[in-house]
């Protein structure tokens, strides 16, 4: 015997489907309320759903027990198919408001291919790391300091006393005394990274040895190889015995870690007070191959690393007896081992911030 009430839902289920889909192919008429209108009239206490179950009295058990199944099936299938259309609505809507606010998503596409930008590490920081990993493979360590110093770290525990002409040799940001502008208060942006050198020698007993790579300070007109801001990795080393020749081993070893190849090197002497005696090492240029330009201001030559054998006065004033230890230090001019690696002919774009420049150097 056939079930008419089976029937019955066949047919809900049929127009259900035809009626949706007339509507939800119509975008004037599909609103929210309408879609919650078709689902109380299919699915509300009095719709059409319900309308048919209430035949369940006339039907005989048998055929009651057909229609429960059917009917928990129907019920889910409108509801899960009210409620994709809702959600198409409501995407729709947004779509709508983003497209009259009138976002240009093109410039970002257009400006900065973000996915090109992500990651890139500066060229400097490639390098630092580079050689931090050399120097803790020879048993440095790391330190770092404060960037506003006072007057005993920058320059008179470095054998600098106030006064002495070589304070001129670093033009120096100082900061005033609070509302007083002619009277210092014996604070500065740290001219270089020896800072750490006392910093270091005050907090360790012999024998040790560090490096101290950060920014530093300098109140300089500004040329291609000259910037107010720029970076210099210190280093040092006390012991017993150490000699010039240790100094040059470590200077070399590092230069060829770096450049992977080997690089013409001079060593010429030169005065820093904190060191005796002190030395220039310079490479021979790598922009211009030794032939002169800008960066080596037409010597052929850059001033790398200023280095020398540790003053006894810095020593002294370090807590460090001279009598029994002595020890070496460098200044390694970060930046412009960045410029003869790299190959950048003007210090001036390390610090632009520019996205163009900076992207080009992937890890290496
Ligand atoms: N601090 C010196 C400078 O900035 C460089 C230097 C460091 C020289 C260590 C000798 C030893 O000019």
């Amino acid at each position: 015997m056939s079930n008419p009430l089976l029937q019955q839902l066949n047919d809900l289920e049929q127009e259900f489907e035809t009626k949706l889909n007339d509507l939800s192919s119509d975008t004037d008429k599909l609103t929210q309320a309408e879609l919650l209108n078709f689902k109380s009239y299919y699915l509300g206490k009095k719709g059409a759903l319900s309308e048919i179950l209430k035949g369940l009295k006339s039907v005989s058990p048998e055929q009651r027990k057909e229609i429960g199944p059917r009917a928990n099936e129907l019920k889910d299938k409108f509801l899960n198919r009210l409620d994709r259309e809702l959600k198409g609505l409501e995407i729709n809507e947004i779509n709508q408001k983003l497209a009259s606010k009138k976002i240009d998503t093109s410039l970002l596409e257009r400006d900065l291919a973000l996915d090109q930008f992500a990651g890139a590490y500066h060229p400097r920081n490639l390098i630092q790391r580079e050689i931090e990993d050399v120097f803790l493979s020879m048993g440095f360590e790391i330190l770092d300091g404060p960037h506003i110093e006072d007057e005993f770290h920058n320059f008179e525990a470095l054998n600098i006393p106030a006064d002495h002409p070589a304070r001129d040799m670093q033009d120096t940001f100082w900061f005033d005394k609070s509302g007083n502008d002619s009277e210092q208060s014996g604070h500065l942006l740290r001219t270089h990274t020896s800072t750490i050198q006392v910093r270091g020698m005050l907090s360790r007993k012999p024998p040790f040895r560090f490096i101290a790579p950060g920014i530093v300070f300098r109140c300089e007109r500004t040329d291609a190889s000259h910037e107010m801001v720029f970076t210099q990795l210190e280093g040092m080393m006390v012991g017993e015995d150490i000699s010039v020749g240790n100094l040059i081993y470590f200077m070399k070893t590092i230069l060829k870690e770096i450049f992977k190849k080997d690089v013409e090197v001079r060593l010429r002497p030169g005065f820093f007070p904190f060191v005796e005696p002190g030395f220039e090492l310079d490479i021979k240029c790598l922009i211009c191959n030794g032939k002169g330009c800008s960066v080596c201001k037409q010597t052929g030559w850059v001033e790398l690393l200023p280095c020398g054998m540790v003053h006894p006065n810095v020593l002294k004033a370090g807590n460090i007896d001279p009598e029994k230890y002595n020890g070496f230090a460098f200044g390694l001019g970060l930046d412009r081992l960045v410029m003869m690696k790299y190959g950048i002919e003007d210090i001036r774009h390390l610090q632009s911030g520019d996205l163009r420049f900076n992207t080009q150097f992937k890890a290496y």
